[in-house]
């Protein structure tokens, strides 16, 4: 499953681009406010520190505002992906997008049926946002799998990629679901790499060397 960073903080989307562990980048507008960011300057700094997609959201709500804000991101840099939100006039811009070879992320996905509206539209990737949808007492992961059986059933080429992931635990569900990639904030890429096993043992190794150094003196 691809890896991708859920941030518009470039301190930390380098950190993990350092680590070799992410494939691309998702940015949403809650994420350019919290980061300060302003997206036109925002983006190409996050492209020349990640070699992947890079999803930039549009804010406009009608097709041909959609379409316009879309193609100016999309000049910004070949890895951007245009990001739309899942209502009627944002898959009317998908449809442009996907004849113009602009590729697509479609968010704010809670539903199967929204997806599979996604995928005929031309969709690159499908954002369903799984943490939203625990936050209402149901079961987030749930609709990974039938997003990915309905991909399946039919040979769509979209990409799932599982959205507001909250914890260690969603992405292991995730990819064992067969979701393509899943976007998470950093604090979550860095709890996937923590065992506290690794750290006795390295404790434990080190205090061994220290003390075989000390031997052999
Ligand atoms: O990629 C979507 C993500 O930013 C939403 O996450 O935690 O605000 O639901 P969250």
């Amino acid at each position: 499953m691809k890896i991708f960073i859920d941030s518009a903080d470039i301190n930390e989307i380098r950190e993990a681009a350092m680590m070799g562990v992410i494939d691309g980048c998702t940015t949403n507008p809650s994420l350019l406010a919290k980061a300060g960011r302003k997206i036109e300057t925002a983006i190409p700094e996050i492209c020349s520190v990640v070699d992947g997609p890079v999803s930039a959201e549009v804010v406009s709500v009608e097709y041909e505002g959609i379409v316009e804000e879309g193609r100016r991101l999309a000049k910004i840099h070949k890895n951007v992906v245009v990001k739309v939100p899942l209502i009627a006039e944002g898959l009317k811009a998908v449809r442009t997008f996907t004849q113009e070879g602009i590729k697509t992320n479609v968010t704010l996905c809670f539903s199967a049926s929204q997806a599979l509206l996604a995928a005929k539209a031309g969709a690159t990737y499908i954002s369903p946002f799984i943490g939203r949808i625990d936050d209402t007492s149901h079961e987030g992961m749930e609709l990974i799998e039938d997003i990915v059986l309905i991909y399946d059933n039919y040979g769509f080429e979209t990409q799932v990629l599982t959205a507001s992931i909250r914890s260690p635990y969603h992405v292991v569900q995730a990819a064992r679901a067969g979701s393509h990639c899943g976007t998470m904030p950093f604090s979550v890429i860095k709890q996937l790499l923590k065992h506290p096993l690794t750290d006795v043992g390295l404790a434990q190794f080190l205090a061994d060397h220290k003390k075989a150094l000390e031997k052999a003196k």
